[in-house]
């Protein structure tokens, strides 16, 4: 039977306090984001910080302990997206603020992403065989 300070038995009866040591030691921390924030909703903001087809905003998750850059955005057919604000070339961030435009383009290398997350085009790559592969937009 799991006895980590996870583990939550179904008998009230055998209720305990949370030792110290959960609150307070690095490795629970750890172990918190992958077994109980990793695996649960979340909240990350509302439906009105992308308003309007081509509005974004950025959002970081539990910020500053889960610290997962996202982004909010709604297509130009009007579908909300919650995206990750990395772009998948070297890890720059998307967006540094709200804003409105059809497209995101990366300020490091020039990629550039539709608002609902398609990998559209990356600069000297056209002619490219096979790019961009599925694994990589
Ligand atoms: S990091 Fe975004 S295009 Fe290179």
């Amino acid at each position: 039977m799991d006895r980590s300070p996870f583990y939550i038995d179904p008998d009230i009866r055998r209720a305990k306090t949370i030792a110290t040591s959960f609150y307070t030691g690095a490795d629970y921390l750890e172990q918190s984001k992958e077994r109980i924030f990793a695996p649960s909703w979340q909240y990350i903001g509302h439906t009105g910080m992308a308003p309007e087809p081509g509005s974004y905003h950025p959002v970081t998750l539990l910020s500053p302990y889960i610290g997962e850059p996202l982004l909010l955005s709604r297509d130009k057919a009007g579908v909300l997206h919650c995206l990750s604000n990395v772009c998948t070339h070297r890890g720059n961030l998307l967006a540094w603020a709200p804003g409105k435009s059809s497209q995101l383009r990366c300020t490091y290398h020039g990629r550039i992403f539709q608002l609902d997350g398609t990998f559209t085009f990356m600069p000297e790559f056209e002619g490219v065989e096979d790019f961009p592969r599925n694994a990589i937009t």
